[in-house]
């Protein structure tokens, strides 16, 4: 007993000088991975679990097969680009040109941080400036090819910016590439083989430096390395800078995407590929960015219904990211004029629903031992030690009327079972060896608490 109860007091004495520590030291991080990667990843990131992608710029104006049109059509010379440009513009109409048409002019950054709001996100990500090199903010070092000087003539980013924390309950997020397809500096520094680094040093770090003073992202969301090392992007030094002396050093963010090799390895957490969703628990946070159209991040007029993943699909991937210790990060492209769609808008309203009745196993949660059930398909686990809850979510409502956990350690006295947004609790009965068999109540579409993916909630199981 005494010893017991000593060990509880330094425990808590340990926590607290720690504490204290942590708070009065300026952690200082040197420009190496060995360094970077040692800071802790701040608190809000993990337990946020699910964020806006948001794939806007002058690719939106021709919106047509992917946000990487001007390389597939000039880079890459894909045939269905070429023919595109061919059959709709002039022969000597070139990518800039479609700058001018960037219009926005039904852009409300209110009515999008509304919409984000209501998808129960809790951070969104935009891109500041893609691989075609235009910033969406008036940058210094893009010169004529920004939107404050061409287009809609705004501070994009700012007006995102300001409407997110306007709306309180969203961090932050700035995409930003690090390469640009066609720009000469980067090209030529690609020719010397990178020993050079004229781009960067012009362009890159500069343009990294001005969003994080202006604009003061707790998401810094770096892509598009152009197979260039980290050395050459200068990105410990950079991150050094972010995290130490930057203006949002205890808050921010990074991914991993900081140079050739970095992805999955170095950096804040591992983003690994596109779409990354490995279906098992990873010992390091990661993110799956994906995209509701999943032929393109951009707007594409050419999309058809059956590009957009469903509902069921969307909540799916959700549970199964979170349930392995991911973030799940959604992308949706808004038009050329500044519209979010309404197949978007519906589908991050969905999530929003959902969120509402199932966020308790979803947000603040943590991997449990087990992500999904062994025998019984589509069953994820959710984690809440504090309140020693385990969460199942079931993808199906069984005809059967029942679902068979067969995971959890329970007790006949002491485990109590209930459906979120259901006020009774649920009979169950033990299985053997382990597990146990829950009953449904039956209910008519209309008693349903929410209609795609339903969660379970254990207390007093293990
Ligand atoms: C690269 O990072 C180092 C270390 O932070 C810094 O001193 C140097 O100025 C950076 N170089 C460029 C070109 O930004
Ligand atoms: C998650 O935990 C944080 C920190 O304790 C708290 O501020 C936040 O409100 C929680 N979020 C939800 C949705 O429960
Ligand atoms: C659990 O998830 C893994 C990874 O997605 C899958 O291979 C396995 O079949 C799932 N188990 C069941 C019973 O569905």
């Amino acid at each position: 007993m005494v010893s017991s109860k000593c060990t509880v007091m330094s425990q808590a004495l340990m926590s607290a000088v720690i504490a204290v520590l942590f708070a009065s030291c300026r952690c200082q991080y040197e420009p190496t991975w060995e360094s970077i990667d040692s800071r802790p990843l701040p608190a809000w990131f993990d337990q946020a679990k699910f964020g806006i992608f948001v794939h806007w710029g002058v690719f939106s104006v021709p919106s047509f097969g992917s946000e990487w049109f001007w390389w597939y059509w000039k880079g890459q010379k894909m045939k269905a680009y070429v023919d595109f440009m061919e059959r709709n513009y002039p022969p000597e109409f070139q990518y800039q040109d479609f700058a001018p048409q960037f219009t926005a002019e039904f852009f409300d950054a209110k009515q999008w941080a509304e919409i984000f709001a209501a998808s129960g996100a809790k951070y969104v990500v935009l891109t500041t400036k893609h691989h075609e090199g235009f910033t969406l903010w008036g940058s210094k070092y893009s010169w004529n090819w920004n939107a404050v000087d061409v287009g809609p003539k705004r501070d994009l980013v700012g007006e995102v910016a300001d409407a997110l924390r306007a709306q309180g309950d969203l961090r932050l997020g700035l995409y930003h590439s690090l390469f640009e397809w066609f720009h000469p500096l980067f090209l030529q520094d690609a020719a010397n083989v990178f020993t050079t680094n004229q781009f960067p040093t012009a362009k890159t770090l500069p343009e990294l430096y001005e969003i994080v003073t202006k604009y003061k992202p707790e998401v810094l969301w770096s892509d598009g390395d152009g197979n260039a090392p980290d050395k050459y992007w200068n990105s410990t030094g950079f991150l050094a800078w972010l995290y130490n002396d930057s203006p949002v050093r205890d808050t921010v963010v990074t991914n991993d995407r900081w140079g050739y090799g970095s992805i999955c390895k170095h950096g804040g957490y591992y983003t690994c590929s596109d779409r990354y969703n490995p279906g098992h628990l990873l010992p390091h946070k990661w993110e799956n960015c994906m995209t509701i159209d999943q032929k393109s991040w951009g707007y594409r007029r050419d999309a058809e219904l059956k590009d957009y993943l469903t509902i069921e699909q969307l909540l799916a991937t959700l549970v199964e990211t979170v349930s392995c210790g991911g973030n799940l990060l959604m992308n949706v492209g808004p038009t050329h004029d500044g519209r979010i769609a309404p197949i978007f808008e519906e589908r991050l309203r969905q999530v929003g629903q959902w969120l509402g009745v199932n966020g308790e196993a979803i947000y603040n949660s943590s991997a449990w031992r087990a992500q999904n059930d062994s025998t019984t398909p589509g069953i994820w686990y959710t984690w809440k030690p504090k309140e020693n809850a385990i969460y199942a979510v079931f993808l199906q409502w069984p005809s059967s009327g029942y679902v068979a956990l067969n995971e959890p350690v329970v007790s006949q006295q002491k485990t109590v079972v209930a459906l979120l947004g259901y006020s009774k609790p649920l009979d169950w009965q033990p299985l053997k060896p382990t597990g146990l068999k829950v009953s449904l109540p039956q209910l008519s579409y209309g008693q349903m608490p929410c209609y795609w993916a339903w969660t379970l909630r254990l207390t007093g199981a293990a």
